[in-house]
């Protein structure tokens, strides 16, 4: 009985040392190029977020939206930190208070539509919608 066993646990032995050394020896052109591929050429998270933003025709826009007061300071301040072109001043609650009585969404379409002197999006050309967003919610809170 034990030599049975024996045998047969060679056996099984055997036959899965076999497979390991048909693993290693594989000559397959794939199973070469996979053991011999360089070591740089393997893609981090962040090589792909660039490869495919850039395949989408999105870079230089970053992939999170920038927060109210970067856009501000980025794009709004030129005009609504100066009072230029008769742009409300950010916490000129008198210049802010009858616009404010528009509604929030009045002063959202006016942010990302235009409106007279006030170009569309601030004459901001890589700010999405929610970064424009932001940037007036951004100057409401200073009110
Ligand atoms: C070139 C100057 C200029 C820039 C840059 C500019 N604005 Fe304005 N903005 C104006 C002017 C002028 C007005 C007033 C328009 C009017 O009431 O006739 C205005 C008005 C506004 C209003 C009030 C609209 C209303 O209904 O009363 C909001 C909100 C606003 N701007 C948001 C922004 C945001 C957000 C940015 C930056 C992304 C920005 N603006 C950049 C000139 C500018």
């Amino acid at each position: 009985m034990s030599l049975l066993r024996n045998l047969l646990l060679a056996g099984v032995a055997a036959a899965s040392l076999s497979g390991m050394a048909y693993a290693a020896n594989d000559m397959s052109p794939e199973a070469i190029a996979e053991r011999t591929k360089p070591v740089g050429s393997v893609y981090t998270a962040a090589d792909l977020e660039g490869i495919v933003d850039t395949a989408a025709g999105n870079s230089g826009e970053p992939a999170a939206p920038r927060s109210g007061e970067a856009v501000y300071t980025a794009a709004c301040a030129a005009c609504h930190a100066t009072g230029a072109a008769g742009a409300p001043i950010k916490g000129d609650a008198d210049a802010w208070g009858p616009r404010v009585a528009q509604g929030r969404d009045t002063l959202l379409s006016h942010a990302l539509n235009g409106f007279n002197a006030m170009p569309p999006r601030g004459a901001c050309g890589n700010c999405s919608d929610e970064e424009i967003t932001n940037a007036v919610d951004y100057m409401l809170e200073a009110l």
